[in-house]
């Protein structure tokens, strides 16, 4: 389903139903002026509707990048239909492994370009800026920032599981839209190392990358974009890695 998030910004995706009930596999799309920009590709096994949803938003539009924020299925399962459709599509990742690893096969090495946290990437109307990822599944994992939409890409982290009714909503600007146990319980199936962190310094390293940029739409890849009350969801996020941590002791 297509969903307007702001200015540029689209996402589009399918959900998976789980045990905790439905799990958002999204692709965000940045109509950037005419040469749209990818932030990670869906599942291979939505491959049709994903390519379905992504011809009806761009029309003929081409897109230019596609960045990745990992490499694992979810977000990168479906590059070769990506790639068929559009050859010249230039791919950002994270880790010097992916490119011969997974991606290479579908598309000539010169148009992928491995960064690292602080790369920017200058159009007309944004600099994107790679930025480390906080809450990271691989190595190399990272997240991304766009100041013109104020938007942080944040892959897998600030997911959270959606309930039936809630999949074809965006969650309300008011503040609440993800509570902290929605969060606690995500983060906690997928990321199984929060037993081991320090919650408080994870907490000033969040807030520092908050603080430091013009952060208006958190974009979770596991999870509807959330559009409002930044500063309460990172407040449930924080204490959701606290109460994360707290359950194994
Ligand atoms: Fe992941
Ligand atoms: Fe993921």
């Amino acid at each position: 389903m297509i969903q307007h998030i702001t200015d540029d910004l689209y996402q589009i995706g399918e959900h998976v139903q789980n045990e905790y009930g439905y799990e958002a596999i999204l692709t965000y799309v940045m109509l950037n002026d005419g040469n749209p920009i990818l932030i990670d590709c869906g599942s291979h096994i939505h491959r049709d509707s994903v390519m379905a949803q992504l011809n009806e938003l761009l029309g003929d539009a081409v897109p230019e990048y596609l960045f990745l924020t990992h490499s694992e299925l979810p977000h990168a399962g479906n590059i070769a239909a990506v790639a068929d459709k559009w050859p010249n599509i230039k791919v950002i990742v994270s880790n010097v492994m992916l490119p011969y690893i997974e991606v290479l096969p579908v598309l000539p090495l010169e148009q992928i370009t491995q960064v690292v946290p602080g790369t920017k990437i200058e159009f007309p109307t944004r600099t994107i800026e790679f930025v480390d990822a906080l809450l990271k599944d691989q190595p190399g994992s990272h997240w991304i920032h766009d100041p013109r939409t104020g938007a942080l890409f944040t892959g897998d982290g600030f997911g959270y599981f959606n309930a039936e009714a809630d999949i074809q909503t965006l969650p309300a600007t008011a503040a609440e839209a993800v509570t902290e146990t929605a969060f606690a319980q995500y983060h906690k199936v997928a990321f199984r190392f929060l037993q081991w962190i320090s919650p408080e310094r994870l907490a000033v390293d969040l807030r520092k990358m908050f603080t430091k940029r013009n952060v208006q739409v958190i974009a979770p890849i596991h999870g509807n974009a959330i559009r409002g009350d930044i500063d309460g969801h990172l407040d449930r996020m924080i204490a959701a890695l606290g109460t994360v941590k707290a359950s194994y002791q």
